[in-house]
């Protein structure tokens, strides 16, 4: 028996394209057959190249490499830096979001002087969201600077009760500020790094059992806004190296793993379109894609495997994991992208 629903296509705000600079660990071809093959029609790309997005002509070159080569619809994010804030004005047009890094992660993206941190929050306008990677105490100094200069702040990659409290707080003070989850932390716990070694290891890293506890009861309470898959990956060569790089793929995990908790009854099937949906699309403005819709089968159960996956890396830590709701169908704008096995294309666009 099937039993199929039809849902909209969905949006990834938080995902790593890799492309230029790390095209061994996916493209733009390899990263948007991954988005469709999960369910999302839009992703949202991040600034953490190898030479990172902080530039106008770092910003072209991107948008210029993605062109034609999309499967899904791709919007960019720009990278602050020191160097960055003197062109704010120019990108912001063409941009969905301001990443900041606020601690060490993949890429050479960090800024902790405080002087230059009033500066980007001072600078960046006040229409778009500032994402911020600012784990624990760094979230409070990030949830300060938006306070003082009045901006749109959006939280990546939340994983601690702290952390959650923190924006509850910020929330009831007010604040415009949103936050996501990715499905690495609703569905892992450093229990969990035992078994995976490095291919469990991302930023902010797998957290306690009590942790992800409230992670879901934020997300049923709404102060965790959307998903993030922060789909980050790296190729098997890099994770089982020398100097091993943090972040684990998402994209095609993402959706499943969200059914699955549907059908467990740990989320409605309306708060998984408005985490996967209707939230992202509103905190970053995203345009509506026409005649664009997904189909999944609820009841179809099936084994994550490593060999199935459309990511150039080609593993993912929920290999060998049982989940019940199968995409089995992708429509972008009227044509059919993904018929539950192929994938048909390059039909998506960059969102400029
Ligand atoms: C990300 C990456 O590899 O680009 N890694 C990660 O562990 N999450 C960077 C990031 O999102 O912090
Ligand atoms: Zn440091
Ligand atoms: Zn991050
Ligand atoms: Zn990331």
């Amino acid at each position: 028996m099937k039993n199929l629903i039809r849902l909209p296509g969905l949006i990834d705000p938080h995902v790593h394209l890799r492309e230029p600079g790390a095209i061994q660990k996916e493209d733009f071809q390899t990263g948007t057959k991954a988005a469709i093959a999960g369910g999302f029609t839009t992703v949202l790309d991040m600034p953490n190249n190898p030479i990172p997005t902080v530039t106008p002509e770092a910003l072209q070159q991107k948008i210029d490499l993605a062109k034609g080569q999309l499967f899904s619809d791709v919007g960019f994010h720009f990278g602050a830096s020191r160097e960055s804030i003197q062109y704010f004005s120019k990108v912001q047009d063409l941009v969905f979001g301001l990443k900041l890094y606020m601690n060490h992660t993949t890429g050479e993206l960090l800024i902790e002087d405080e002087f230059v941190l009033e500066e980007v929050f001072s600078a960046w306008t006040k229409e778009k969201p500032i994402m911020v990677h600012a784990e624990a105490d760094t979230l409070k100094k990030a949830i300060s600077l938006a306070k003082k200069f009045n901006n749109k702040l959006h939280v990546c990659h939340v994983s601690l009760k702290e952390e959650v409290e923190v924006i509850k707080a910020a929330k009831q003070d007010g604040l415009n500020i949103s936050c996501e989850v990715t499905c690495h932390h609703l569905f892992l716990t450093e229990e969990d790094v035992k078994r995976l070694g490095s291919y469990g290891m991302m930023k902010p890293p797998l957290r306690s059992k009590e942790d992800q506890e409230v992670l879901w009861q934020a997300l049923t309470d709404s102060t965790i806004d959307m998903i993030g898959s922060d789909h980050a990956p790296h190729t098997k060569e890099e994770k089982t190296g020398k100097k091993i790089p943090n972040g684990v793929p998402g994209l095609e995990t993402t959706l499943p793993l969200l059914l699955t908790a549907v059908n467990k009854g740990q989320l409605s099937q309306e708060k998984l379109i408005e985490i996967t949906l209707t939230n992202p699309k509103k905190i970053f403005g995203i345009p509506e894609q026409k005649k664009t819709w997904i189909e999944v089968d609820m009841d179809e159960s099936y084994v994550f495997k490593n060999e199935n996956l459309q990511t150039k890396c080609g593993w993912t830590p929920f290999a060998g994991m049982k989940v019940t709701g199968k995409l089995k169908k992708v429509v972008l704008r009227g044509q059919l992208v993904f018929d539950g096995k192929n994938i048909f294309g390059p039909y998506g666009r960059a969102m400029v």
